[in-house]
């Protein structure tokens, strides 16, 4: 028995995770996978009802599963809570608290939404990019400071922060097209000449992996000007976050990006966007994202691969078919909702 926390969360959360478990049933009818779901409150709604975004409730939910699925979190209605009263805290701690140091982010292209991305017809065609960022170290997580005039955040990483984290970048790029886009701040930070030190560490266990090390600014014009020399990235926490929605472009918008958070006993599956606050409860959110992140659940925690591809594939095909969510919607496309996107793709799962 897997047994799954679910943890809606905020905005546009409740929805999406919803919609998504119309898959998941799917999924487990059709591949007879015994799963067990049970809800949690969690971010800024937990606020609200208990005056804190992460309640000792959810903790113990979410450490006496095997997997968490979680929608979204946060919203303007919370901004201006303490700093660690505001749902994204929750969502730090909840990663530290399961040892996440490894979130993966796959972005890939689909003819479908050709007309969404700003590339030239058929220049993006067969890009797949794999994002590795650092979950659990740098600035998120360093000392953090503020008084009336000033404020700071600290980056600090240590070697076996980077090193577990680069070598599962290693580990893929091996079986993929062994190229590795390492990318830091080199020239400035010195987290980032620690970063890359490290990484060249580890290519001398992995001799046939292709490493190249790119500063962040130029890897953000790379992803514009040349996004097809990428493969695989590894990278720190913030550069990755902000890397992984500029890549997003790729696959058309950043509702089509899921995620993975590995490391822990307990992994955590979410999509990479955020709660959405101005289309919430209007059945208009893009549900792909989340529900890719439940074909992520089904390949790392359930060690189903067969069911994580029928449902990327399902996904493949809704697209192809001209379905499409607001965000993703273009000339000729058939216009859906939240709801109804969710539906078109558990139909198809066999
Ligand atoms: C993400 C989000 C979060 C992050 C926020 C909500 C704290 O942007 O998962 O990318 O920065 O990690
Ligand atoms: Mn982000």
């Amino acid at each position: 028995m897997v047994k799954v926390a679910v943890l809606p969360g905020d905005g546009i959360g409740p929805e999406i995770i919803e919609s998504s478990m119309l898959v998941v049933n799917k999924v487990k009818e059709v591949f007879e996978i015994d799963f067990s779901f049970q809800k949690g409150l969690f971010g800024g709604s937990a606020y609200d009802a208990t005056g804190t975004p992460f309640p000792t409730d959810t903790k113990k939910l979410v450490e006496e599963s095997d997997a968490v699925l979680l929608g979204a979190v946060g919203g303007p209605k919370w901004d201006n809570l303490e700093r660690g009263l505001r749902p994204e805290s929750a969502l730090l701690e909840l990663r530290k608290r399961l040892g996440l140091y490894c979130n993966l982010r796959p972005v890939k292209y689909y003819n479908a939404l050709e007309n969404k991305v700003v590339w030239k017809p058929g220049y993006l065609e067969g890009v797949d990019v794999v994002v590795f960022r650092e979950l659990t170290g740098g600035a998120y997580f360093g000392t953090k400071g503020r008084t009336e005039q000033e404020a700071y955040d600290t980056i600090s990483y240590s070697r076996e922060e980077v090193y577990r984290l680069a070598e599962r970048g290693f580990e893929l790029a091996q079986k993929r097209k062994k190229i590795l886009h390492s990318i830091d701040k080199a020239n400035v930070l010195e987290t980032s000449r620690l970063w890359r030190e490290v990484v060249n560490e580890i290519n001398q266990k992995y001799p046939e992996v292709k490493v190249e090390h790119l500063y962040v600014d130029n890897a953000a014009l790379q992803l514009v000007i040349n996004p097809r020399q990428f493969d695989v990235i590894v990278t720190e926490n913030m550069f990755g976050d902000i890397l992984s929605d500029q890549a997003a472009s790729i696959a058309g918008s950043l509702g089509m990006l899921p995620s993975a958070s590995l490391g822990g006993k307990v992994n955590l599956y979410e999509p990479a966007h955020g709660s959405a606050p101005d289309i919430a409860g209007q059945n208009k959110a893009n549900p792909i994202a989340t529900i890719l992140s439940v074909a992520l659940m089904l390949r790392f925690t359930c060690q189903h691969e067969e069911a994580a591809q029928a449902v990327e594939v399902a996904v493949d095909q809704v697209l192809a078919q001209g379905y499409a969510t607001i965000d993703i919607a273009g000339p000729g496309k058939k216009v859906v909702g939240t709801k109804e996107m969710a539906e078109l793709i558990a139909n198809i799962i066999k």
